[in-house]
């Protein structure tokens, strides 16, 4: 595997490689990340890896600085999978000048659930894809639904720059208990990470509940998931969590369906994410 940190190098690297299938990470690699280099795998050749710790993604209060950064280990691991470049440029080759012109992502998309505990975050999210993009021009690009939102608003970009890259979606790996791999979950003290799978856990309940109250289809039915989700959350709460948000929203837009939605059986998400002492995590689980 070539480890390449300049955007010449890796032009020169791919040149007549027409499909290549990439995907971009933030580094510190778990099995989540290493299934997305198996499903690139599937749809392309050769497999082409990033990571770049992306700080216009970052609030100014969140971890930019304590990121875990293994680039050593990381790349062993892409190695053992095959991948045949890991581009990981540093912030001087990716934003060489201050990155002034950007992505903004539609409001009703980009400034809900993470949009509105994160400001700016799918826009420093847009403008760094769009850019690694540019720089891999892989003809797939794979992208884990553990970001769910974030899936879905790179597939937007896409679809709305007629950009010529396919977006693939791969599923949430998770641990034994059911805690989906994250970064993050290094932060957790053991008795955080003996109770973090809870959220996952209780969003299999709610969505026991949402079932359930879709077949009684008593009182209006919009109106008896809003009280889920906020049930949902107190329990969380209760827990000791700190709920951002609970959200039983439709599939294809990650609107809060209407009663109408519901009757017509619109495909739903919950999305979550609360926080556990001073780490943020969030889930997600699909109707
Ligand atoms: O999901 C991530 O790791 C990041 O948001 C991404 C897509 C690599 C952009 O920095």
């Amino acid at each position: 595997m070539k480890i390449v940190t300049d955007i010449q190098e890796l032009r020169d690297q791919l040149r007549g490689q027409n499909r290549a299938s990439f995907v971009p990470t933030m580094g510190n690699l778990h099995e989540g990340h290493l299934s997305l280099m198996r499903i690139a795998r599937q749809h392309g050749d050769p497999v082409i890896a990033s990571i770049f710790v992306n700080r216009l993604q970052f609030g100014p209060h969140e971890d930019f600085d304590q990121y875990p950064r293994t680039l050593e280990a990381d790349a062993e691991k892409l190695e053992k999978e095959g991948v045949y470049v890991l581009f990981a440029p540093t912030e001087k080759v990716l934003y060489p000048e201050p990155q002034e012109y950007r992505v903004d992502p539609p409001k009703q998309l980009g400034d809900i659930l993470e949009g509105e505990f994160r400001p700016g975050f799918f826009k420093g999210v847009c403008t760094v894809v769009l850019k690694l993009f540019s720089c891999v021009q892989p003809r797939v690009a794979v992208f884990g639904k553990k970001d769910y939102q974030q899936l879905m608003i790179i597939r937007q970009m896409a679809h709305q720059f007629a950009l010529p890259v396919e977006i693939v979606a791969g599923e949430t790996i998770r641990a034994d208990d059911g805690l989906a791999l994250s970064s993050r979950n290094a932060y957790l003290s053991d008795a955080e990470r003996a109770e973090a799978p809870h959220l996952q856990a209780s969003l299999q309940q709610l969505r026991l509940d949402v079932l359930d109250a879709i077949h009684r289809a008593g009182q209006p039915l919009d109106q008896s998931l809003r009280e889920l989700e906020k049930k949902t959350a107190d329990t969380l709460t209760q827990r000791g969590w700190q709920p951002d948000y609970i959200a039983i929203r439709k599939r294809a837009d990650l609107l809060a369906p209407s009663n109408d939605d519901l009757l017509a059986k619109k495909e739903l998400v919950i999305l979550a994410a609360a926080k556990l002492g001073k780490t943020r995590l969030i889930d997600n689980l699909e109707i």
